[in-house]
């Protein structure tokens, strides 16, 4: 059945002249029928330079979002419209507004899980890629405001050794992984190396040995010379570790590390969509093109 679902993807994404981007957290079969899979930032990227004329996009609305912002011609296909990211939507571009009247002179930098409209409100944008480097090519007079993940702007904070402004959103699926989950797992592992995303808390990241990307954690394990390495983030990234490297054993720090957002995107979703074309992506374009200008400035980086 799978295969048969497979073959079928493969023949339409042919006569579509599609794309598939599949996120690291994706579920391992939706990870396999991809052309592509990445982190944000390499996403994004793959979506401003492919030449396919429609991109299927497996993972959650605002990375779709960020495609169509930069590839407005093309058509954006996200198989599940309602996958969306509770963080992203724990700022509305009204709250942005109201936030910058209060720090005169205040530029915005916007991690990419937000909406279209609220990157159309910021000066620049980031991912978890590259939030230090964005937030230090910041002017060193200007105040900062960061939204809408209080955890990568205090990460980047640190990092960046700039004050900023953080906006409280925060990643619910981040938030299951405790200090716990990291004692436990090295008394149980010493010898493993801890990686965690910056989207966990203060803590956690100060007890890890690194805080990356998916993209960042990929790259570390290819070069890792140990034998375990301690996963903090959502576990689909596990499949992909797995099967890039499989010398090396990688150890969840917790099962409950789910982005069920991630996980509504099917197989078979994707074929019905592919088939339907649909659910679309549209951005009103006066909001795209402001987006973009947020999105672009980050590229340039
Ligand atoms: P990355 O950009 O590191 O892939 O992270 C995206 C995300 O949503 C993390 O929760
Ligand atoms: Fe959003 Fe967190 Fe899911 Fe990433 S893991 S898409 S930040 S809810």
């Amino acid at each position: 059945m799978s295969e048969d679902l497979v073959e079928q993807i493969a023949k339409l994404r042919r006569e579509l002249n599609a794309i598939i981007l599949a996120h690291n957290y994706q579920r391992p079969e939706v990870q396999d029928v991809a052309d592509y899979t990445g982190d944000s930032l390499e996403l994004s990227r793959k979506a401003a330079t492919t030449d396919a004329d429609v991109i299927v996009f497996c993972g959650v609305h605002f990375m779709a979002e960020t495609a169509k912002i930069l590839s407005p011609e093309k058509t954006v296909l996200l198989p599940d419209e309602e996958a969306g990211c509770p963080m992203a939507d724990m700022i509305t571009a009204d709250q942005l507004e109201q936030e910058k009247t209060k720090y005169p002179g205040v530029q915005v930098v916007c991690y990419v899980n937000s909406s279209a409209a609220v990157k159309a409100g910021s000066d620049i944008c980031c991912t978890s890629a590259n939030a230090v480097q964005v937030v230090q090519a910041i002017d060193r007079d200007r105040p900062i405001l960061f939204v809408p993940d209080q955890y990568l702007g205090h990460y980047a904070m640190r990092r960046a050794d700039r004050e900023m402004q953080l906006w409280p959103g925060y990643c619910p699926t981040h938030m299951k992984i405790g200090i716990k989950d990291v004692f436990r797992k090295r008394e149980r592992y010493p010898e493993a190396k801890v990686l965690v995303h910056p989207e966990c808390r203060p803590d956690v990241i100060d007890a890890a040995d690194e805080a990356l990307s998916t993209g960042g954690i990929i790259r570390y394990a290819r070069s890792y010379q140990g034998s375990t390495l301690i996963i903090g983030t959502e576990t689909g990234i596990l499949h992909r570790l797995n099967k890039e490297n499989p010398a090396v054993e990688y150890v969840p720090i917790t099962k409950r590390g789910l982005c069920p957002n991630m996980k509504r995107i099917t197989l078979e979703k994707v074929l019905w969509s592919m088939t339907a074309m649909r659910p679309k992506i549209e951005i009103p374009e006066e909001i795209r093109r402001r987006a973009l200008k947020a999105v672009q400035r980050m590229l340039r980086l």
